[in-house]
């Protein structure tokens, strides 16, 4: 039973820095990497690798995979058919079923399974009571929607050897399915874009028993040491066969795996014909663009891993696993982007190599003849992926968002600004940063409780010595609006008198071992056992520990942090669970380990939905781990960073590729979880942070105090300015997260997926946009710079956000912005209007009833310019219900006026359900001002202009500032006053 075996090294590190709090913090090192595996170290990892290099360097090779054609059968949107396996030169075959189902929605999606396992036809060792079956159920955890079988998709020509399927919008994609060797060839108006097992490389090991071979002889006194000379004895006596050594039990560490299915991998080749750029599958370190991993020049010599894990000071530039996976890879080239999205949730390696196919004439008629070929490798489950087809970056982003879901809708106060550190020691502490944040002017929505709160580590309860009086912390908090994260862990402490762990145990709802009792392991609290959110009584138990009543000293304004959820298990191999423990419904942990964080994030969100009857608010859980599906419920983080300037800049990559595979809601620990940031470093890292999507600042326990006020200046005032842009641009935020939650559109954006025929602009990842708005940002991430270089991807006009000054650029040209400590360099885009609110407060809750500004940036050509504004209660699910403001705003040239509409096109009075609460208090909202840069010269001397509304007509303030030396010109209209929700125009003629 492997429960309480010798401490790791990293347990005890945990313990001496526990017990040294007042020491001195030693700089940070990196991650023991000799503590995680290398696909060396991983038995199906090196087979499958093994098998690859067999395949691609043997000419005679041929993939042994067939499918028997008379097993086929096409109905209703779906093949159905049997691929054959054949084993060695016996004849022998495995039938492993598959079916190919073609969506309406224009995706496609290829499942292999095999046979004798759907029948339960197999044994497993060691007694195991773990299921036989391969595992099915990602897909109940994982997908959503958009998978209606498409009845249009037809068949277009069929014979012994290959099955032609047309399907999609207006038929243009095309599936080729051959036979013997079986592959997959997606085409798109009649050229290949993904190819299956192009390469040979499918590999879907069997279930066989084990042989049990008996030991070789050995004649007294002989020695078993292989000495050279009784090494070439044994080659010539070893029997033929397959290379058995990593089938069965495997050791890692003190750890062993029993695999009482044996091998049980499956893996494909999947090339992507005519594409040189491949992105996604996070969580890396490394560029966003992603790199090759067969070796050679600047390349990685291990596949990227996917493999929740626990990494602790993690490495850069590194195609190691980390917290957080997602399984989602989209592949660009000029003008065309394609994607493959491969669902399984065991442990997953994926090799990425790139070849110029020269001769390729698919790849006619677009410039790069490189293509990229990439080989997937899961330890055990079904063999399931989707493809789709694009052949937009966005076109992607919204069909994978149809499969796995959106993003949820946000609380509004989790746009603002976190302040988190492991940890405030008391509930005065908490209340005095809440004060001190007042007295500096730095707003702010949230304070964080790590888990130092609670009694001993038993989540749910609170030390009584240091947070004697949680509710008048969380009354104080609410005074102006804040709110209260405490931190609750999957790990339930191993202890007598606490209820808690005394009801998992009793009701059974632990993960158990491979014995199948309830499973202990080390975390935090020490000895502790984890709670099994795959099972719905576990989930049930859960919900019931966060009512009010029970989880006394929360109040309505207090939300959760599940944190350690990969799990994160100190003794436990490679940090985590053992694969052979068991989860809910017997499955192996192996099975299901990347979906672990997930269905305990999930398990909070729901506890989060039913704290009170009749209360239904917006959860809002932040989550270490993830997996696909995880935008559904909630934000996260990227883990314990360092307070380095490679982290801050490594975090810009790793944010955006958050937001390209379906999970933007991300930020990075400001100033750097482990150490202590020099103050430039602080300050540049909020000013970044300012931009990231979920902005926390988070530090170590050892690490100084760095509340932003204790800086000194002119850093303090230099972050308060960060701080207070991000708040007067939370409507644009806000704004931009509808979007994502209606479509899967990334919050914020990469220069390919803004961008997606610049090919200058694929590999640029330290730039971005913010939602619609226009807004480009370069955050500064190197030490004593004063300047950045940012890349202008088209012929826009670009505005210096905060003076004017229209940037000197034109297509293509990278640009040299002035960007001193404080300033941040960002730019607008002109052909925008975007929404902010100007008045500084102390948290978002405030600003909810202030006016609008309206800034226009005016194009180049002084014509059109578009936005558009979201708004809801923020809080409850009324805007399911229609409850919500949605405006768009358009800037014409040459009519000379700006016009806001309904961006829905609905009528006033179109709503389905009858105005609320809060849109009737909107109704006292309006706008205050407008600022339009890039005015034209013939305004020079207008003061007023004329507005039109809801029947009325009326004149507003306009103050004209010509342009000079560089700058644009701009006008500013005041007190407009129009209502936010209402049809008006403002007339500049
Ligand atoms: C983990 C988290 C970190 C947290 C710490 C203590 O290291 O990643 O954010 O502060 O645990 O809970």
């Amino acid at each position: 039973m492997h429960v309480s075996g010798p401490l790791s090294s990293r347990w005890t590190a945990y313990l001496g820095l526990l017990s040294a709090l007042s020491a001195a913090f030693a700089p940070a090192v990196a991650v023991k990497e000799h503590d995680f595996k290398k696909c060396h170290q991983s038995g199906f990892c090196s087979r499958n690798r093994a098998f690859a290099d067999h395949a691609l360097t043997s000419s005679a090779w041929q993939s042994p995979y067939g499918i028997a054609p008379e097993s086929g059968s096409f109905k209703d949107g779906q093949y159905q058919a049997v691929i054959l396996k054949t084993i060695g030169d016996s004849g022998e075959t495995v039938r492993l079923p598959i079916t190919v189902s073609f969506h309406e929605s224009g995706t496609a999606r290829v499942t292999v399974d095999e046979e004798k396992r759907q029948k339960g036809e197999i044994e497993l060792r060691h007694d195991s009571k773990a299921r036989k079956e391969r595992y099915n159920e990602a897909e109940q955890w994982v997908i959503v929607g958009g998978t209606t079988l498409d009845k249009e998709a037809k068949v277009g020509f069929e014979d012994k050897t290959q099955l032609t399927v047309k399907y999609g919008p207006s038929s243009k994609f095309e599936a080729i399915i051959k036979f013997s060797p079986f592959s997959i060839d997606f085409k798109r108006d009649g050229s290949s874009q993904i190819k299956f097992n192009g390469q040979g490389l499918l590999n879907v090991e069997h279930w066989r028993p084990k042989i049990e071979k008996p030991e070789p002889e050995k004649t007294e006194g002989e020695s078993t040491e292989s000495t050279e000379e009784n090494k070439v004895e044994e080659t010539v006596e070893e029997p033929k066969g397959e290379d058995e050594s990593t089938w069965w039990d495997e050791n890692f560490g003190s750890n062993t795996d029993s695999k009482p299915r044996g091998p049980e991998s499956v893996a494909l080749d999947i090339s992507f014909v005519g594409y040189d750029h491949v992105f996604g599958i996070p969580s890396h370190t490394g560029p966003l663009s992603l790199k090759q991993t067969r070796g050679g020049e600047g390349n990685y010599e291990e596949p990227y891993r996917l493999y929740n894990s626990d990494v602790f000071e993690y490495i850069l530039d590194s195609p190691m696993t980390l917290y957080g996976v997602i399984p989602f890879m989209q592949a660009h080239r000029k003008d065309s982007s394609v994607g493959v999205f491969w669902l399984n949730a065991a442990e997953t390696w994926v090799d990425i190599t790139k070849n110029k196919d020269s001769k390729n004439p698919l790849s006619l008629g677009t410039k790069s003849k490189t293509s990229t070929h990439t080989h997937w490798i899961s330890e055990s489950g079904l063999l399931d992926v989707f493809v789709l087809l694009g052949p937009t970056p966005k076109d992607l982003t919204a069909k994978y968002g149809e499969l796995t879901g959106t993003t949820a809708m946000p609380q509004e106060f989790s746009l603002g600004y976190h302040q988190c550190r492991w940890n405030y020691v008391s509930d005065d502490d908490v209340k005095d940063v809440d004060r001190k944040m007042d007295k500096f002017k730095m707003p702010y929505d949230v304070i964080w409780l790590d888990i130092e709160y609670t009694s001993e580590k038993k989540y749910f309860t609170w030390d009584k010595h240091t947070f004697a009086d949680p509710i008048g912390m969380g009354k104080q908090l609410d005074r102006h609006g804040r709110k209260l994260v405490t931190i609750i862990d999957p790990h339930i402490k191993n202890v007598d008198n606490y209820p808690v762990v005394e009801e998992l145990k009793s009701k059974e709802l632990g993960v158990k071992n491979k014995e199948g009792s309830i499973f202990e392991g080390w975390c935090w609290p020490g000895s502790s056992h984890w709670v099994d959110a795959f099972s719905p009584a576990a989930r049930e138990w859960w919900a019931s520990l966060f009512k009010y009543d029970t989880f006394k000293g929360t109040m309505e304004n207090t939300f959760v942090w599940n944190d350690m959820n990969e799990p994160s298990v100190f003794n436990g191999p490679e940090t985590t669970m053992p694969k052979d423990n068991l989860h809910y419904g017997n499955w192996e942990h192996r099975d299901v380990h990347n979906l672990n964080g997930m269905t305990f994030q999930n398990a909070t969100y729901h506890a989060l939905t039913s704290r009170k009857a009749g209360e239904l608010r917006r959860p809002f859980v932040l989550t270490r781990s993830f997996f696909a599906g995880s935008q559904r419920v909630g934000a996260m983080w990227t883990g314990d960073n360092q307070a380095a300037w490679d982290h801050l800049q490594e975090s810009i990559p790793m944010v955006l590729s958050q937001g390209i595979t379906g999970f933007p809601f991300s930020g990075a620990d400001v100033g750097g979880f482990f150490g202590n940031p020099e103050k430039e470093l602080l300050t540049r890292w909020y000013q970044a942070g300012a931009f990231y999507p979920f902005f926390r600042a988070h530090a170590h326990i050892d690490s100084r105090r760095r509340e932003p006020y204790l800086i000194g200046e002119p850093y303090t005032n230099i972050i308060g300015a960060a701080l207070r842009l991000r708040y007067s641009l939370l409507p644009s935020w806000y704004t931009a997260f509808r979007q994502a939650h209606l479509d899967g559109t990334p919050i914020i954006k990469p220069m390919f997926y803004t961008h997606p025929s610049e090919e200058a602009g694929f590999a640029i990842d330290d730039q971005f946009f913010v939602g619609s708005t226009g807004l480009l940002v370069k955050p500064v991430t190197a030490k004593d710079k004063e300047s950045v270089d940012i890349w202008i991807p088209d012929a826009e006009v670009y505005y210096d956000y905060f003076s004017y000054d229209v940037i000197p650029t034109s297509k293509g040209k990278t640009v040299t912005l002035s960007a001193p400590l404080e300033k941040l360099p960002l730019l607008m885009r002109g052909g925008h209007v975007f929404a902010r609110r100007d008045i500084p407060r102390r948290s978002s809750a405030l600003m909810r009833w202030d006016d609008y500004t309206l800034v226009v940036a005016v194009a180049r050509d002084g014509r059109l310019a578009e936005g558009d504004l979201y708004v809801d209660d923020g809080d409850s699910f009324d805007f399911e219900r229609g409850q919500y403001i949605h405006r768009r705003f358009v800037f014409d040239g040459a009519a000379k006026s700006l016009a806001s509409v309904d961006a829905e096109g609905r009528a006033p009075g179109d709503a389905n359900e009858e105005e609320g609460a809060w849109m009737k208090k909107m109704r006292a909202v309006g706008v205050d001002r407008i600022v339009v840069v890039g005015a034209q010269a013939a305004w020079a001397g207008k003061k007023t202009v004329k507005v039109l509304s809801e029947g009325r007509t009326w004149e507003a303030k306009m103050e004209y500032t010509p342009a000079a030396q560089g700058r644009a010109a701009f006008a500013v209209v005041k007190k407009v006053g129009v209502r936010i929700g209402a049809d008006w125009t403002v007339d500049f003629a």
